[in-house]
């Protein structure tokens, strides 16, 4: 038997997965999935491109331009729609494999240039009876879909159905194989190390956008290629602000900063917030309510195991956040109240987290478990996810007593569940007081 190479065996693992999808997919199917569209500045400036997290679990691939079909068959077949090569374009931005080496590097049965879609398609596709498309994510692909779709119906003279492939997708991508996870846990590592670098860096004074830059230079520094989201770096009540990404502000003596930043590693994400004082002393009152959420995200990570549902995680968070509310006056209406009315929304209006993979939100349901009732869907041993409670207190709430208002907390950790409980990846990230107020007066002014 031939021994796989090194590169072999990289694309052998997606082969697999494709093998995988095929088997739950009805005969005559065909999924289609294109890249996403390039982000483009005016004047002709190429913006970056975030390659499909699904092309990437499928094939490796990561060139925009491009479309993966997979027919189920039989014979399954898997095709790519890529860029062609052309030495002209080439020069402005960068070489690009073609359809004859991605045929061959990529284990495809066929590769095509994209710009010939619409007259290989409809004959390669002429036995399908099921559709796999998403529509509203990449323009371009949906003109070429819905031609394609008129063109078969026309000639097979009934409608083909169209289907939803993203339950397929999920139900293989949720769980996290070994590889995956070793991934996650570099994608963590870079960032904690990068908390750790912003917080001994910040001082009173700083613009919020230094912290930021610090922050990218470290996960960069440390072997990641970028953010995987743009960073949230708050100051004093921007931390109420639950995805504020102006991040320009002057940092002021005595404020808390919130830093919910992750990067990117191979493509997997890591997700970490943290909340410290800037000037590395939580005041009495900033360390009474960090200490308490602080306990609560614990107690949340400590109960998750194997067989949880989102909803039973999600119910257990809004009743120990609703009893912190309660018992800190926050909120005087009795405790059944509070979380029955839903009256705890108005300082946490978000949910306990959400999974962890290839994208930062990783897809959350299955076909089992509809985007609807994602909260039905349970913890399973190789998910990772977030666990991220909060406490927002909008300066302008005139109902809070003065000193609590434009306080805003979270704590955020990136969690393996096990085959027994849950494993805290990110660690590397202090949360403790006296751990980060240690870190922050470490620092040499
Ligand atoms: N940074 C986005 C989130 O925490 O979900
Ligand atoms: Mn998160
Ligand atoms: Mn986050």
């Amino acid at each position: 038997m031939k021994r796989l190479s090194k590169l072999d065996k990289k694309y052998e693992i997606y082969k697999k997965r494709r093998s995988r999808l095929i088997k739950t997919l009805p005969s005559d199917s065909a999924f289609i999935l294109p890249s996403w569209p390039l982000t483009s500045y005016p004047g002709n400036i190429e913006g970056a491109y975030q390659p499909c997290s699904h092309l990437i679990y499928f094939t490796g691939w990561t060139e925009p331009h491009s479309c993966l079909v997979i027919l189920s068959g039989p014979p399954s077949k898997c095709l790519l729609f890529v860029q062609k090569k052309d030495p002209e374009k080439e020069l402005w931005t960068g070489p690009v494999y073609g359809p004859k080496k991605a045929k061959d590097l990529f284990q495809m049965d066929m590769c095509y240039p994209y710009k010939d879609f619409s007259q290989v398609a409809p004959s390669i596709l002429k036995k399908t009876h099921s559709l796999y498309y998403t529509f509203g994510i990449n323009p371009y692909w949906d003109f070429q879909i819905k031609n394609l779709i008129q063109n078969l119906n026309k000639k097979k003279n009934k409608s083909l159905s169209l289907q939803d492939p993203l339950p397929f997708i999920a139900s293989l991508r949720m769980k996290k194989s070994k590889e995956e996870i070793q991934m996650i846990k570099k994608a963590v590592n870079i960032s904690g190390g990068a908390h750790r670098a912003v917080m001994k860096y910040a001082r009173p004074g700083l613009n919020e956008r230094a912290l930021y830059g610090k922050f990218l230079f470290e996960i960069r520094k440390r072997g990641a290629q970028k953010e995987a989201y743009p960073g949230i770096f708050a100051s004093g009540p921007n931390a109420c602000i639950l995805h504020y990404t102006n991040n320009n502000r002057i940092i002021k003596e005595g404020e808390m900063v919130l830093v919910d930043a992750g990067a990117e590693y191979k493509h997997y994400a890591s997700d970490i917030t943290r909340t410290w004082p800037v000037n590395g002393c939580f005041s009495k009152i900033q360390k009474k309510l960090y200490t308490k959420l602080l306990k609560i995200q614990k107690d949340m990570i400590q109960m998750l195991k194997p067989g949880l549902s989102f909803n039973d995680i999600q119910k257990k968070l809004v009743e120990l956040l609703s009893l912190f509310m309660k018992e800190e006056a926050l909120l005087s209406s009795p405790l059944k109240e509070i979380i029955n009315k839903k009256e705890y929304k108005k300082y946490f209006p978000h949910s306990f987290g959400h999974l962890l993979g290839l994208d930062v939100h990783d897809l959350t349901f299955s076909e089992k478990n509809r985007p609807n009732r994602q909260g039905l869907l349970h913890l399973e041993e190789g998910f990772v996810l977030t666990m991220e409670p909060g406490l927002y207190l909008p300066e302008r709430d005139r109902t809070l007593n003065p000193e609590l208002r434009g306080l805003g907390f979270r704590i955020e950790d990136d969690i393996l569940i096990t085959k027994t409980g849950a494993e805290v990846l990110s660690h590397g990230a202090p949360k403790e007081v006296e751990e980060l107020e240690d870190l922050i007066n470490s620092r040499k002014n």
